[in-house]
């Protein structure tokens, strides 16, 4: 959640308001799009999808040093008001002032700790006259002990955040240590509040202390930073320097014990040096357990003299300007200073085998984070799917010289035989991504005949699961980034389990810690709603099935048969397509309903969840998945003439059973409401055509029908959600990436 954006330039002359263009959306860059010439939104706006409560930037003002900072509620175009309106009375050569060297920051909210107000917005202050200005995605859990010691050192909060703590705890340590009779240097100083602070963070900071200087660290939350320059990188520039001097373990502790337990509160924290509980907001530090030497890698100026550098949440809100970039690794200080990079990263790693820390290129193309000629992300994604899904099985799905085909996921080839000698998968995920894992555990159960478990990742933390190291854990995520998955990730591998991640975000922290795994490559989403990613989920999880089930003799038919189905899959995704101006008289006739039941059962139990949650998160009617053998359990008093009910009835072994439920609803009088999914060439339900609204769509293998019956209630909830006059790409409190748990 909340989306954080910094941009710092090095004898790259910038205007103001370039500089404020480009944090707010990057350069006024015009592309041709369709026909059509469009804005670019990159740059903070782009991050809008994290979070949109609110939003806010620093930029250096007229005065050396001083900061300026615009903060307002609602939207990037509602700051970008704000921005015009503080710029307005200026004269030209304020508003057009040049900056060889520059460090701005900029923040989207999605409130956690304080409603949405300009006061809780971000950048947060260390003080009035803004000594340090924090932008912070994550959750500081600590923060309630750092802050009574603040306040009982004079320090006076403003806002209802956790944020804030950080800004005043740079300023506590920036006035009260000194290392050689000086302050520590910036980088020295962030190394102390990481130090200190507990939970998850992707933070940036700007200080009148450190002019044109940025820190940025995270622990948790995604953080990239995009490097620009007129030289090709490699990593004879990005030199590793062993032995760096590091703050050690103990002294952001010493010192916060010795000179910051002043109220009783705060003296009778516990300390904790080492607990597995992520619950613990009541205790001064953390888990986090640092080495004592740790290692420098410096990207130097010498190799550029003009360089950019953009920090961001996201790789799609950079790619505009580069596709150089580095991600940086939980608890590391990045520092730029004078255009150069240093990483100060605490690990025992010999420097010669430090290979990993090296810039990655990402492939990602600027039309891809276009909506094009859609209205919406939403509804473009929906579309793209025929595409998507093809893209998923590119380069993978092989015909082999005997006319059979055969999956090479390369990402999981060398652990194949230890996944195949498990004891059980456990799949684990939230949300549509728990549901795409829902919705092929009966096929990878039967091509693998290993017992297979699907766990919402909270439950399965909630629980702390038993795990072995016989087993396998699969960590399905479109982000990569979500707290619970990650947290169950890090839980996994404690109880050394062999992990395996499902990730679409390249270069994403699940992505960075498995052992091994498939990307989806489904392209980026960007509507909050998942959808395409949910289709190209499920394709991933069948080609897992079929690569585990590729030596056996006794599948090869039942492979064969889904082979075919895979190959035919996009061109049937187009045919569903066509469902759409059907399902937007069908979502004008439920328009105004209060609630809507779906049943369905076997492979479709998971379509009737995906498509509740896709209803309700966007058009906020109340909206249930109900396995339809749950009917005669109680769901079925909630049924009667006036209820609207969707039922899958499409072939496969449970569609007899899911007859029985369309029956026992019809004799509820529950059919004056009544659709029917069921397949084109199903001539028995088809006969009830005057009495239901049928939804054909077209027939394919049983385990991938659930991918094509979702998609016409993607473009029912869209087309709800459009026509009850809701914002479909920015669901209210709601977020793409959920980085908190
Ligand atoms: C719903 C939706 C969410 C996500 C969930 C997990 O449309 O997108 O339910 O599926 O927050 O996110 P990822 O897949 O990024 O781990």
């Amino acid at each position: 959640m909340c989306g954080i954006f910094g941009y710092v330039n090095y004898k790259t002359p910038k205007k103001r308001q370039e500089i404020i263009q480009i944090l707010l959306k990057g350069t006024f860059f015009l592309l041709c799009e369709y026909g059509s010439w469009k804005l670019s939104e990159i740059g903070l706006q782009r991050l809008e999808y994290r979070g949109y409560d609110s939003a806010g930037l620093a930029y250096d003002g007229e005065e050396e040093g001083a900061p300026v900072v615009v903060r307002e509620v609602g939207t990037v175009a509602c700051l970008e008001k704000a921005v015009n309106a503080e710029l307005i009375g200026k004269p030209l050569s304020v508003r057009e002032r040049v900056f060889n060297s520059h460090v701005g920051i900029a923040h989207t909210r999605w409130a956690t700790h304080g409603a949405p107000s300009v006061k809780n917005s971000h950048p947060h202050s260390s003080d009035p006259t803004h000594e340090f200005l924090v932008v912070h995605n994550g959750i500081i859990t600590n923060y309630n002990p750092l802050k009574a010691m603040l306040l009982s050192k004079g320090y006076v909060f403003e806002t209802d955040t956790d944020t804030e703590v950080v800004a005043k705890l740079l300023k506590y340590f920036h006035d009260s240590i000194r290392e050689d009779g000086e302050p520590p240097t910036f980088a020295r100083l962030m190394m102390y509040v990481v130090h200190a602070i507990e939970g998850a963070f992707a933070l940036l900071v700007k200080s009148r202390h450190y002019p044109n200087e940025l820190v940025a660290s995270k622990r948790g939350s995604p953080l990239v930073i995009g490097i620009k320059s007129e030289t090709t990188f490699d990593k004879e520039t990005f030199e590793v320097e062993a032995s760096a001097p590091l703050l050690p373990d103990s002294d952001s502790r010493d010192f916060l014990l010795e000179n910051g337990r002043i109220s009783n509160d705060v003296a009778s924290l516990e300390y904790r040096s080492s607990t597995n509980d992520s619950n613990s907001s009541g205790a001064f530090f953390s888990s986090f357990s640092r080495p004592s030497k740790g290692l420098r890698f410096v990207l130097r100026k010498e190799a550029a003299n003009k360089i950019e550098f953009f920090f961001s949440s996201d790789p799609s809100a950079i790619i505009e300007h580069t596709n150089k970039v580095f991600y940086p690794e939980d608890n590391d200080v990045v520092y730029v200073k004078d255009g150069d990079m240093e990483v100060f990263c605490y690990s025992n790693e010999d420097p010669s085998i430090a290979r990993n820390r090296l810039l990655s290129t990402i492939d990602l193309e600027l039309e891809e984070i276009m909506k094009g000629r859609f209205e919406h992300f939403m509804l473009k994604e929906i579309y793209e799917q025929p595409e998507s899904v093809q893209q998923t099985m590119r380069g993978r799905i092989h015909k082999l010289s005997n006319g059979q085909y055969e999956v090479q996921l390369g990402g999981i080839r060398d652990r194949f035989y230890d996944i195949l000698r498990s004891n059980r998968m456990i799949f684990v995920a939230c949300g549509t991504s728990y549901h795409a894992c829902l919705a092929c555990r009966q096929i990878i159960e039967e091509l693998t005949e290993l017992p297979v478990s699907v766990e919402l990742a909270s439950d399965f933390l909630d629980r702390r699961c038993p795990i072995f190291r016989s087993d396998v854990c699969i960590f399905v995520s479109q982000s990569g980034e979500t707290a619970e998955t990650l947290e169950a990730l890090r839980y996994a591998k404690s109880h050394n389990a062999l992990t395996v991640g499902v990730v679409n975000v390249v270069g994403s922290s699940i992505a960075r810690l498995t052992d091994c795994g498939v990307h989806i490559n489904a392209g980026c989403e960007i509507g909050v709603a998942s959808t395409k990613v949910y289709t190209s989920q499920i394709v991933v999880l069948i080609m897992i099935a079929l690569q585990l089930s590729a030596d056996s003799r006794s599948k090869l038919q039942r492979r064969e048969e889904i082979f075919q189905a895979l190959i035919s899959l996009p061109s049937k995704i187009e045919t569903t397509l066509q469902l759409d101006s059907q399902m937007k008289k069908i979502a004008h006739s439920l328009e105004s309903r209060s609630s809507i039941l779906l049943f369905g059962r076997g492979y479709q139990y998971a379509t009737c969840l995906e498509a509740a949650l896709k209803i309700k998160e966007v058009s906020y009617m109340h909206t249930e998945g109900i396995h339809a053998g749950e009917l005669k359990h109680g769901p079925l008093a909630l049924v009667d003439q006036d209820m609207p009910v969707i039922l899958f009835v499409t072939r496969d072994s449970t569609a007899r059973k899911v007859q029985n439920a369309l029956q026992q609803v019809i004799a509820r009088g529950g059919f004056r409401s009544m659709i029917v999914v069921c397949t084109e060439k199903d001539e028995e339900t088809k006969r009830l055509k005057s009495e239901v609204e049928l939804v054909q769509v077209p027939e394919t293998v049983d385990c991938l029908q659930n991918l094509l019956n979702i998609i016409p209630f993607q473009l029912l909830s869209y087309h709800l959600a459009v026509q009850r006059g809701h914002n479909v790409d920015q669901p209210r409190n709601l977020a793409k990436s959920v980085t908190v748990e």
